[in-house]
């Protein structure tokens, strides 16, 4: 790879961490199936690939490609939440750490199970009021955001929530997973740490569990390497493999993805049985602002809520034929879950709110599905009364 050509993002989703271009070079990296190195001497480190749970050609290719596109160095994990525990676990013990209320409830779960064990003292705050967040940034350590957030779609005040924080000498980590690379770069708006569940649009196909985090600061990256090689759930290769092998279409994904989301978001926010539809895209969206300016597009993530109630909610998941009843997000097939179902949603989700990952189906049959459920959810709401 020429580090002097400025290509672009979707270019080097394509070709990032791709094998040296050499005749009789395979073009796509093969997989490394080898819990260990033929040693070299003298002894270096343990980082420089001799043992399978320090480094893999795989992680390294992965890993490549996802730090050319968010800007920094990138190392993988078992899961979005592995990654999420390595960057809780250098926290040091006594701090103050600023969270979303209403982020993905595992990693709220998380980081309030830390801090009633006493590791660190937590204050939530909702991201998109930036006066709050600000108000809470004083004598704290770390601010862990989503933008946008996940299920409500709530976009914070990146360029400003940085500022701030740097200032203060506090780390911002964001959560990237719902706006993906190539729609948002937080370490270009001034975050410390990016972190994705590459589960998600970065792998793309639901075939594979595996997170992110993302950093340009040499000391941060050196410790996570560390604590990743100490710890040891680690990434397996085949993983790696499948994750880069869907990266390399993310571009074509999310356009399609977010092109199909703004007209489903259109068309619901205009549905008598809709009654609110969160969608950064929508001009009326209170995120529309700040996601025009900070993001390169709104993404294929939206979350609307039913006019109905929970039970229409739930009967709107139920009616869907196309839509897949399911958990997680940012694969090729669409998705639809009320998010309340869950018992460790935060609070702040409504009983009635359905969550809509948009997929590469044809937006006329997306749309067809859940017109004619949103049909048997109308006569539901109107036989109720
Ligand atoms: C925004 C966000 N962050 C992190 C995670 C955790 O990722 P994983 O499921 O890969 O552990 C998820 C999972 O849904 C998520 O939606």
């Amino acid at each position: 790879m020429n580090q002097q050509q400025p290509w672009s993002a979707e270019t080097m989703a394509v070709v990032a961490g791709r094998p040296p271009r050499r005749a009789g070079a395979p073009v796509s990296p093969v997989v490394e199936l080898s819990s260990t190195y033929v040693s070299a001497e003298p002894f270096g480190s343990f980082d420089d690939g001799v043992y399978g749970r320090m480094n893999n050609a795989c992680w390294r290719d992965l890993e490549a490609a996802v730090g050319a596109l968010e800007g920094g160095a990138a190392l993988c994990f078992a899961s979005g939440m592995a990654a999420g525990s390595a960057l809780f676990a250098l926290v040091e013990p006594g701090s103050r750490v600023v969270m979303a209320d209403a982020c993905y409830g595992a990693m709220l779960s998380l980081g309030q199970q830390l801090a009633a064990a006493g590791r660190f003292s937590l204050t939530l705050v909702d991201v998109s009021n930036t006066d709050a967040v600000l108000a809470s940034l004083d004598g704290a350590d770390w601010l862990f955001i989503e933008s946008p957030t996940n299920p409500l779609m709530q976009v914070a005040d990146l360029p400003a929530l940085t500022a701030a924080a740097g200032g203060l000498g506090v780390r911002v980590v964001v959560d990237n997973t719902f706006a993906t690379p190539l729609l948002q770069n937080p370490l270009a708006l001034g975050a410390a740490v990016v972190l994705h569940s590459g589960t998600k649009y970065l792998a793309g196909h639901s075939d594979v569990v595996l997170g992110l985090l993302v950093t340009a600061d040499h000391e941060l990256e050196l410790r996570l390497r560390a604590h990743r090689g100490l710890h040891g759930g680690i990434l397996g290769p085949m993983e790696a493999w499948l994750a880069l092998r869907g990266l390399r279409t993310l571009a074509v994904r999310i356009e399609r993805q977010q092109a199909s989301a703004g007209v489903l978001a259109r068309r619901l926010s205009e549905h008598p049985a809709v009654s609110l539809v969160r969608y950064p895209g929508l001009p009326g969206d209170p995120g529309h602002g700040r996601a025009k300016t900070q993001m390169r597009g709104f993404g294929g993530m939206l979350s609307i809520e039913l006019a109905g109630g929970r039970a229409a909610a739930d009967a709107l998941v139920a009616g869907v034929r196309l839509w897949v009843p399911g958990t997680s997000l940012g694969g090729v097939e669409s998705l639809i879950e009320r998010r309340r179902r869950i018992p460790a949603e935060p609070e702040a989700v409504p009983e009635n709110l359905v969550r809509l990952s948009v997929g590469l189906e044809a937006v006329a049959d997306l749309w067809a599905d859940l017109q004619q459920a949103l049909g048997s959810v109308t006569q539901l709401s109107t036989s109720a009364g």
